[in-house]
């Protein structure tokens, strides 16, 4: 079934130039990119995230990684969205993340590991959220229009 998932390239792949080439892995993928944006997440939004890792040990330095620096902001859509962008995504370590994944080819270790993959649906659906209005989801005219779209018809 056609799904939406939530994705972040995180500071240390923007710091690094990835974001094109994570974007082109994406879209190789498969995935269809109806929401994107560059924040730079606030130490409130970055806790609040990861709110369900609050009082782990990472939890002080993951806040501290995901605010230093621009992160992009993405909502894809596929078939299989949710488990397919963790498979991409690749185990949470990118030293025991598979060849291939953005993690094992992106990511430097446990924390900076380049990109956020949702792991459900309703956790996806809450996540994009956070980031992005209704409206700024653009699914109705995703693909190019035969003629010009009408002015904000996309
Ligand atoms: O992102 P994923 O769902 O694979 O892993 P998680 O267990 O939900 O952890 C969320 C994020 O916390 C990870 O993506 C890492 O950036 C970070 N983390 C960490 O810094 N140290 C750990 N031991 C585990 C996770
Ligand atoms: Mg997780």
């Amino acid at each position: 079934m056609t799904e939406r998932t939530f994705s972040i390239i995180k500071p240390n792949a923007v710091a690094a130039g990835a974001v094109g080439q994570i974007l082109d892995a994406m879209l190789a993928d498969g995935f269809r990119i109806i929401g994107l944006k560059l924040v730079c997440m606030s130490r409130n939004e970055a806790e609040k995230f990861y709110a369900v890792h609050r009082g782990k040990p990472f939890y002080d330095r993951l806040v501290t990684f995901m605010t230093s620096g621009p992160s992009v902001v993405l909502v894809l859509e596929r078939e299989d969205a949710v488990a397919g962008l963790r498979r991409l995504a690749g185990a949470t370590d990118p030293a025991k993340a598979a060849e291939g994944t953005l993690r094992r080819r992106f990511g430097e270790n446990v924390t900076r590991n380049a990109v956020h993959a949702s792991d459900s649906v309703e956790n996806a659906r809450e996540e994009a959220g956070r980031f992005f209005d209704e409206r700024e989801i653009v699914v109705a005219r995703y693909a190019p229009p035969a003629v010009e779209a009408e002015d904000g018809a996309c």
